[in-house]
């Protein structure tokens, strides 16, 4: 097996351990994992070397809350939230229309477009979910295009009630043949818990029939009020309790007790102008947070890490270690893969080469200098990933 040195590493963050900053390392990679790791001095010969040149090396992101099986965008009613109208669910319906008129074909071409687009900023693992498609057909058609795109798929059938159908017969759909259909597909279930959307009781009972059939649990929680989604989730355990911009103190006390992750998507709030979630709160109370981009073409329409790492620092009183962990091992927890052989968001002998080089000396500059294209490189299972020119 050829191996490959990367070396002039000068700051080296690997989530491993204490998550501590190597100076002067180097790596070898070797059968898409990490053969070595340590001072560039000691390194041990490799078929090909590549130096670095002084730059920063951190895992690649893992971006655990996206919706990339979708058609068409949601301009207009971006700018007219930017013109101060509220966000409300009711655009999900848009999107829903243009879903059910695209073939897989084209689901599959926008999915892996913003998949390349991701990647070409850092990003090595992805989750993605249906929720556009909101009848048999075409939820079971954007969770075999998720399937083809992400690494971990979630069904959110229970978005919200598609226009026109009764609430009760839905529901029965959602937790029935549609679950049934999707289920080859997918790894976990989701649920909106929100005003316009589904309730507390109405998300318990989606949720117990996801775990019924063998799926992990995700809810989308607290987003545009005290849905009680929060509470929820840690109740039955979820895995992950995503947006949680609106906490009591027995919401923060709730998570900080459990092993449930609050994934904050802040790039969602700045577009949506809802405030930040209480990020400093709930890690001074113990709670374990991941940062995700929430890309969709309502809410977030952005695939950048880097900008969401950058918000959190500068907007949501996050370190930048804190935000760097969140973004990687933190968002690893969300999706169950912290640990073990395939484990992501950190770097360790034996483990997956998921890496970034930053075009910069230190993970500090991704806050430092927000908004600059930092990403020098990346490798992907041990694979360097290549991107052309994205012009026409
Ligand atoms: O996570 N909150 C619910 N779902 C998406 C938004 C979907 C949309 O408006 O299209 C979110 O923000």
């Amino acid at each position: 097996m050829t191996t490959e040195l990367i070396t002039g590493i000068r700051e080296l963050t690997t989530q491993a351990g204490d998550g501590a900053r190597l100076r002067g390392a180097a790596l070898v990679i070797e059968g898409g994992r990490i053969a070595w790791m340590g001072p560039a001095a000691e390194a041990p010969a490799a078929d090909r070397r590549t130096d670095v040149g002084g730059r920063a090396a951190l895992p690649g992101w893992v971006d655990t809350h996206t919706h990339l099986v979708f058609a068409g965008d949601r301009a207009a009613e971006f700018e007219a939230r930017m013109a101060g109208q509220r966000y409300e669910a009711g655009g999900i319906n848009t999107t829903v229309q243009a879903t059910r008129a695209a073939t897989e074909e084209q689901l599959i071409g926008n999915a892996a477009r913003l998949r390349r687009e991701a990647e070409a900023q850092g990003t090595t693992f992805l989750e993605t979910k249906t929720g556009y498609g909101l009848d048999l057909e075409s939820e079971t058609r954007s969770a075999s295009a998720a399937a083809a795109v992400a690494d971990v798929v979630s069904y959110l059938g229970a978005h919200v009630v598609p226009q026109g159908v009764d609430r009760r017969d839905y529901l029965d759909l959602v937790i029935g043949p549609m679950l049934a259909a999707v289920a080859p597909f997918v790894q976990y279930i989701d649920a909106f818990c929100e005003a316009g959307a589904f309730d507390v009781e109405e998300t318990r009972e989606v949720l117990l029939a996801g775990r019924a059939a063998g799926l992990g649990l995700r809810v989308h929680g607290n987003q545009l009020g005290f849905s009680g989604g929060v509470r929820l989730a840690v109740e039955l355990g979820a895995a992950s309790v995503d947006h949680c911009n609106h906490l009591e103190a027995a919401d923060i006390d709730a998570l900080a007790s459990s092993s449930t992750v609050a994934t904050l998507l802040p790039a969602c709030d700045l577009s949506t102008r809802e405030p930040f979630p209480p990020a400093r709160r709930l890690l001074d109370a113990g709670a374990s947070i991941a940062l995700a981009t929430n890309c969709n073409p309502g809410t977030s329409y952005t695939t950048s890490m880097p900008y969401c790492v950058a918000t959190a620092v500068l907007q949501m009183g996050l370190t930048i270690e804190e935000a760097v962990c969140a973004a990687t091992r933190g968002a690893a927890r969300a999706v169950g893969r912290e640990h073990g052989t395939d484990a992501v968001g950190s770097l360790r002998v034996g483990g997956l080469a998921d890496l970034q080089v930053l075009d910069a000396p230190s993970v500090a500059h991704l806050a430092y200098r927000p908004g600059v294209p930092l990403t020098a490189a990346v490798w992907r299972r041990g694979v360097r990933l290549e991107f052309g020119h994205r012009g026409v």
